[in-house]
Formats: structure tokens, C-alpha cells, sequence
């Protein structure tokens, strides 16, 4: 079965002023899109054809850079959808804001944090939230399209939180303003959606 882009659950103007329309209309529909048919055409055919994208990406061979860029482009961005919402923002509640809070010192140090992996990862790529079994959270950041399932890459673990912070999320609104867009993503978090993950994946 092919892979297939998640629907998106808002419009694509609904998450303006902070991620305009021009840009998801362009990420959605061209990039992910993109990132989609080729990932399945690198598959087509191999014995990766009937796996989900969690297994092909936990037991990827890194040589093979047309399913570790096209497989990594297509999960990463279902997961972008997925954590925002036009009614995200402020903070996150319960176990996901104790981890937090463990973790990192209080909401403020994580945000602080996370903006220095995402400002901080040199040209294209992301910034991530991840979990590890027993519900230990961690912030890394990883180039181009790679994730922390991937073996050896980031902070390891499970992804519950992830930035795209290539130049293609963000240049039409924000050009060179890097850190701009970063702010704006907090007002767009679905943190519903990030402490379901994270309750998944600890
Ligand atoms: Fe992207």
C-alpha cells in the first residue's frame, strides 16, 4: 500500500499570521507531496513495500539515501501537520508539563532550549522533542531530513515534537528571520496532540 500524506485537520490559511498560506499551500502540496511519491517509488518493489514508516525508518540502512531522505521528509511532515493547530499555543498540562518540568527546569528553559536547537542546527533541518522509554524527554536537532528514529542519529528516542526549519518553511514570510518563525511555531502548538504522543511513546 502506498504511502499517503495525513489530511490536514485545519485550512491552510487558519494557522496565519504565524505560518501563512503561501507557504503551507507550497510545503504541503510540493515539497511533502514530493517527499511522498519518491519515497514511494525508492520502495516500490523491495521488501520495504508492505512495512510502516516507523519500522522502515527504526531499521534504515544510512547508505540508502533515497528511502533515508524521502522516508525521513515524508514522516517528518505528517508529524509538522499534526502538531499545530490554529487553537494550539500557550502551554502544555499534566504529565507532559511535569516531564517538562523535570527535564528542562520549567516551560521557559525548554522553550529556550528548544529555539537554540532549532535557531542553532546549521542549514536545513529539524528541531525535535523526543521521549524515551519511562518518559524521560530530550531536545536534539538533525540535518537535512533525518530523525531521532534513524539509527545513531539525535537524541534517539520517540519523536513527539518537531520543527521543520528549512529554508522552504519559512523564507516567503520570515526570509533570512529565522528565529521569527520559531517564535510564531509556539503560537501554533498543538500541545493536545504532543502529550498524546508523548503518552504513546514513553
Ligand atoms: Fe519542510
Amino acid at each position: 500500500m502506498a504511502f499517503k500524506q495525513n489530511d490536514l485537520a485545519y485550512a491552510k490559511d487558519a494557522l496565519e499570521p504565524h505560518i501563512d498560506k503561501a507557504t503551507m499551500e507550497v510545503h504541503y502540496e510540493k515539497h511533502h507531496a514530493g517527499y511522498t511519491s519518491k519515497l514511494n517509488n525508492a520502495v516500490e518493489g523491495t521488501n520495504l513495500a508492505d512495512k510502516s514508516i516507523e519500522d522502515i525508518l527504526k531499521n534504515l540502512d544510512m547508505d540508502n539515501k533515497a528511502v533515508r531522505n524521502n522516508g525521513g521528509g515524508f514522516y517528518n511532515h505528517n508529524l509538522f501537520w499534526d502538531v499545530m493547530s490554529p487553537n494550539g499555543g500557550g502551554k502544555p498540562t499534566g504529565d507532559l508539563a511535569k516531564a517538562i518540568d523535570e527535564a528542562f527546569g520549567s516551560f521557559d528553559d525548554f522553550k529556550e532550549k528548544f529555539s537554540n536547537a532549532a535557531g542553532g542546527q546549521f542549514g536545513s533541518g529539524w528541531a525535535w522533542l523526543c521521549v524515551h522509554p519511562g518518559g524521560r524527554l530530550e531536545i536534539c536537532s538533525t540535518p537535512n531530513q533525518d530523525n531521532p528514529l534513524m539509527p545513531g542519529v539525535g537524541c534517539g528516542g520517540h519523536p513527539v515534537l518537531g520543527l521543520d526549519v528549512w529554508e522552504h518553511a519559512y523564507y516567503l514570510k520570515y526570509q533570512n528571520k529565522r528565529p521569527d518563525y520559531v517564535n510564531a511555531f509556539f503560537n501554533v502548538i498543538n500541545w493536545e496532540e504532543v502529550a498524546k504522543r508523548y503518552s504513546d511513546g514513553k
